[in-house]
């Protein structure tokens, strides 16, 4: 059994690279069936064919301490212990690059890995090998970490995000009406037009948020009773402005680095309320509470199955050119998540 690049990617752990003690959730059926619109962008061949390379050392992204991405991950040769009864050995396919795992690389978000670290946190990979007293799992088996009430209508900034997207199509498929926040750039209509195809009913710019214009939506729909914020700063107390009285503001990601500043008024007269979320803590909360989660795993598998629910835009970069894909993760106005393929 080969035992190539295992979880190349994978921030919560310092070599040598244990076989992944992440909690896996099968992928079933086959994630190709999971992107029904579109081919599988990973393509790799099965185990067997790849069996020509058994024995070559797994590849990891490591960084040794925080700092600039591009300047302290290096692609380094990874060593794997042996298997335990209850271990599961992955090969990671891809991994996308996301802000929390550049923020972990650079030392500034709130859980750290030891160092020396393997970056990232997300991904799709294939199982290799199992202990003998792992039954749900077999090699072969595609796997994601377990770990991937509106109102009528919800305003979210940062809209072209891969969170942003998702909710776009989430709210679509439950007839929900989206008010979606953007920076201005060059290639605007491309990106309104490719928001608009996800199923998105308002795009306006932050800019447009302050512009008396904005009354004009709320003509057509009601007022969102929930704000999702990611960005932070100016563009943030603005949208806050536009929520029902009693509306509730989720801050999810803090892009603009810039804290949430909230008129008193808007506490006093209108009773907004503040609330955070971090995926991290959720899962903890809900690890007693399986059957909620594989509910809520299953209604988004249907979506995808039914063709609602698509994966974001990508670019896939070849693990040998990370650097390049760090730093185009970092940029702005790239709006196509950088998928590294291993
Ligand atoms: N709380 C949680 O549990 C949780 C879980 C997952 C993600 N997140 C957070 O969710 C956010 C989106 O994650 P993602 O993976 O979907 O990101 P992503 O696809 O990489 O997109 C990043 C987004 O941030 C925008 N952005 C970057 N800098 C900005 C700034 N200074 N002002 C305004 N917008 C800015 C980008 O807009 P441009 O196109 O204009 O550059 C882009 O829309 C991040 O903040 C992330 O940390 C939080």
């Amino acid at each position: 059994m080969q035992r190539a690049a295992v979880r190349v990617l994978r921030g919560a752990r310092s070599p040598p690279v244990r076989p992944c003690p992440v909690r896996l959730c099968p992928v079933r059926p086959c994630p190709v069936r999971l992107c029904p619109v579109r081919p599988c962008p990973v393509r790799t061949p099965p185990v067997r064919e790849r069996s020509a390379v058994a024995g070559s050392p797994p590849l990891g992204l490591l960084y040794e301490r925080h700092g600039e991405p591009a300047a302290v991950v290096q692609l380094k040769d990874l060593e794997v212990p042996k298997l335990g009864d209850s271990d599961v050995h992955v090969k990671m396919l891809a991994a996308p690059i996301n802000p929390a795992d550049i923020n972990m690389i650079q030392g500034t978000y709130p859980i750290l890995s030891p160092l020396p670290a393997v970056g990232g946190n997300e991904g799709v990979g294939e199982v290799l090998e199992v202990g003998p007293r792992v039954m749900a799992l077999k090699p072969g088996d595609w796997v994601i970490p377990a770990d991937a009430g509106l109102g009528d209508s919800v305003i979210q900034n940062a809209a072209n995000s891969g969170v942003g997207q998702a909710v776009i199509q989430i709210a679509r498929a439950s007839g929900i009406k989206t008010i979606n926040v953007v920076r201005d750039r060059p290639d605007l209509p491309k990106l309104v037009e490719r928001l608009m195809a996800l199923g998105a009913d308002y795009i306006v710019t932050e800019e447009m948020l302050r512009k008396p214009e904005m009354k004009d939506i709320f003509k057509s729909i009601p007022r969102p009773r929930l704000a999702l914020n990611c960005v932070g700063g100016k563009s943030t107390t603005d949208m806050l402005r536009h929520l029902q009285p009693k509306g509730t503001m989720v801050t999810y990601g803090g892009m603009a680095k810039q804290p949430v500043t909230v008129p008193v008024s808007a506490f006093i007269f209108r009773d907004v309320r503040l609330r955070g979320f971090w995926m991290t803590q959720w899962r903890k909360q809900h690890a007693q509470d399986q059957e909620s989660v594989a509910g809520m795993m299953d209604t988004l598998c249907q979506l995808i199955r039914r063709g609602q629910l698509t994966a974001p835009a990508c670019t896939q970069v070849p693990l040998q050119e990370y650097r390049a894909a760090l730093d185009a993760s970092m940029k702005p106005f790239i709006s196509s998540k950088q998928i590294l393929v291993l």
